[in-house]
């Protein structure tokens, strides 16, 4: 029998980064401070990722483009290649991500692309804890509680069948 299923998720919104508490504030004042580091010379459009630790510890992270456009990398896979090749037992417990143009921080927050979902996703499964994503622009900021909300049906281990360690 056919079954229709619908699915739903809430996330805060904030219309100003002062609504935040210090420590997300803070986070995303590094992820914007690492859009500056950006290489963007193609698309001009730079993207700074701040990667925070259960530890404390902050990992930044931004885009790096290429002339062979499909080998440059995003911010947020970028800071966690770096977390996760650097402190693999150290759990990511939140991620900021913002952008800027050459006008400066973009007005709209930045969206995570397809890739950069599948392997937020991938973390939150190897480290078995979930991973708040800060999306953050000048005139709006969302929280999310989990990048299963973002990729819903997600692709993962248990679709290989194998028992990975
Ligand atoms: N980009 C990111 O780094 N993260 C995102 O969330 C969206 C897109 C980069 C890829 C490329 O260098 C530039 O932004 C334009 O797509």
């Amino acid at each position: 029998m056919t079954k229709t299923r619908s699915l739903s998720f809430s996330y805060e919104e904030f219309e100003n980064i002062g609504e935040l508490k210090d420590s997300d504030r803070q986070l995303i004042l590094t992820a914007r401070e690492s859009a500056e580091m950006a290489y963007a010379p193609y698309s001009k459009f730079r993207v700074g990722a701040a990667v925070k630790l259960e530890s404390g510890l902050i990992i930044r992270g931004a885009n790096v483009e290429n002339a062979a456009f499909p080998s440059g990398i995003c911010a947020e896979r970028s800071a966690l290649a770096n977390s996760i090749s650097n402190y693999p037992k150290d759990k990511p417990v939140t991620i900021a991500i913002a952008s800027m143009t050459t006008e400066g921080i973009t007005d709209d927050f930045p969206s995570p692309c397809g890739n950069c979902r599948q392997v937020i996703a991938e973390e939150e499964s190897r480290t078995g804890s979930k991973i708040r994503i800060i999306l953050s622009g000048k005139n709006k900021t969302v929280i999310i509680d989990s990048v299963s909300d973002l990729l819903p049906l997600q692709f993962n281990k248990n679709n290989l069948k194998v028992n990975l360690p």
